[in-house]
């Protein structure tokens, strides 16, 4: 088993192997993926969760926090954009750990990918229902607390406890999520096109936001910037900047997912890099002016809400229209959030199973739609009742540290494989690997550490299960192992 743990796949075999992703139309352009990008960033994380990072962990050193974990995305994105240029299949970092550090690592990733792609759908559905309620309150239309909350919720803050909170679902979270994995299941020409219309409707009211707040900041929001800590690790102070850095890294998770579209590129290894770090560089721009503007209108102490960034806005123009305003744009934008991490989360299913290592039926693709039907479904069906069920605090933070242990691993990789192949055509290359790769697993690993016990727990957990998945499933259909056999026969590994 131990030689298994480690065999690798070649990058021809790869390619070759990815024979639906093949099967997938070829109709995205670089400029496509970058909106796929920004609408795969954009959502719960500037929309909701910069007004809790500010109020109980960085006050109006935000801005800095974001500027660590953008830090930390820009190294693990260049490390992505240089594995995705070089082995353009739909299994993104799931395929790039195959080919560098073995099937063990790689069903490792491809376990943590689905924590991030199909969990996150499930997280930003719970913040979208958030945000259609206030919105539909707006207008006096009030649903009933039992069909639009989760019925499980923690204890408190960062607790290995649940308690039921007496809703019994959260209704528009399971709509919603179904009416997304219908338009993915239809195909990825409309779902880009809907993305796109989608995306610049949330950047509207991102600059919206921008241009109006930028005339009521008050410097004295700004003072102190940085808080004393509180005597608690994570609570302001040096050590709150970084806890913050961990709590708004999910406003980050997204930029990866272009890569799982790699089969649907016209020229995957020029256009993937532009769509990874474009999206990026915007995003990043974006939420640290938008972090600088926010702690200027408003005293971070007040931040601690649902909508911080209508909160700001209403503060100074009390209109009803802009609030509703603001609701739509967060409304649109979780709903793009949402749309790429389905479409994300099915290739990774795709490109699994294509590898034996999940049943077959997970990689079914289309015969007249040319998607990944199944793996779409069955993403729907799974984040609709996990949405349904828990609040975005226990299932946020097990998305960003899932997410965050992929990364590790895809900036390692890269450097295992400068060293260990570096005859290998590389249409991208990562500047300065050394610099770059160690830097992003050590910056990311740092944001990891400040996610808490609990989190950390429910991670070893996943990982347990999925381990057991993968001796009494994967080990056993590997097609790796198969071909071993067929190649050595009496020395594959049993
Ligand atoms: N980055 C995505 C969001 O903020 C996951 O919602």
């Amino acid at each position: 088993m131990r030689s298994q743990l480690f065999a690798t796949k070649s990058i021809a075999q790869i390619k070759q192997a990815d024979v639906a992703g093949q099967q997938l139309h070829r109709t995205l352009s670089a400029t496509a993926l970058t909106l796929l990008g920004i609408g795969g960033i954009i959502g719960t994380g500037i929309f909701v969760l910069t007004g809790t990072a500010a109020a109980e962990h960085a006050g109006p050193a935000l801005a800095l926090s974001f500027i660590i974990a953008g830090i930390g995305c820009a190294f693990a994105g260049l490390c992505y954009a240089e594995f995705a240029a070089m082995i353009p299949v739909s299994g993104s970092a799931y395929s790039y750990s195959y080919a560098t550090l073995g099937e063990g690592i790689a069903w490792f990733i491809g376990w943590n990918l689905i924590l991030e792609y199909m969990f996150a759908v499930a997280t930003v559905s719970v913040g979208w229902s958030g945000y259609l309620l206030n919105f539909l309150d707006l207008f006096g239309i009030h649903l009933p607390y039992a069909l639009s909350h989760a019925p499980f919720a923690e204890a408190s803050a960062g607790s290995y406890r649940v308690i039921h909170t007496g809703a019994i679902l959260n209704v528009p979270a399971v709509i919603i999520v179904g009416m997304l994995a219908t338009v993915c299941y239809i195909g990825i020409k409309q779902s880009s096109a809907f993305n796109s219309v989608i995306v610049s409707i949330k950047v509207a009211v991102v600059l919206l936001f921008i241009g109006l707040g930028v005339g009521f900041i008050q410097p004295h929001n700004w003072h102190p910037f940085i808080p004393p800590n509180a005597g608690h690790m994570g609570v302001y102070g040096i050590s709150g900047v970084f806890a913050a850095a961990g709590v708004i890294f999910f406003a980050y998770i997204g930029f990866d997912a272009i890569s799982t579209t790699a089969q649907e590129a016209k020229n995957p290894q020029r256009d993937m890099p532009i769509g990874i770090l474009a999206s990026l560089v915007i995003c990043t721009v974006l939420y640290v002016v938008v972090s600088v503007i926010l702690t200027g209108m408003v005293s971070y102490k007040k931040l601690d809400v649902a909508a911080p960034i209508a909160l700001a806005l209403t503060t100074y123009e009390p209109h009803r229209w802009l609030s509703a305003v603001v609701d739509i744009g967060a409304i649109a934008g979780m709903t793009s959030v949402m749309l790429v991490m389905t479409l994300a989360q099915a290739r990774i299913f795709l490109a699994m199973s294509q590898d034996g290592l999940l049943p077959k039926f997970f990689g079914r693709v289309h015969p007249t739609f040319r998607t990944p039907s199944v793996g779409t479904v069955i993403t729907g069906v799974a984040a609709a009742i996990i949405g349904g069920l828990f609040p975005v605090g226990i299932l946020g933070q097990l998305v960003s540290i899932g997410t965050l242990a992929a990364f590790v691993t895809v900036c390692l990789g890269v450097l295992v494989l400068r060293y260990k192949r570096p005859d290998l055509p590389r249409p991208f290359k990562a500047p300065w690997p050394w610099f770059t790769c160690i830097a992003g697993a050590l910056i990311c690993l740092t944001m990891m550490v400040f996610l808490g016990t609990a989190t950390w727990v429910r991670l070893v957990v996943w990982t347990i299960v999925g381990a057991l998945v993968y001796i009494f499933y994967g080990y056993r259909h590997s097609k790796v192992r198969a071909q071993a056999a067929e190649t050595a026969p009496g020395t594959a590994t049993h």
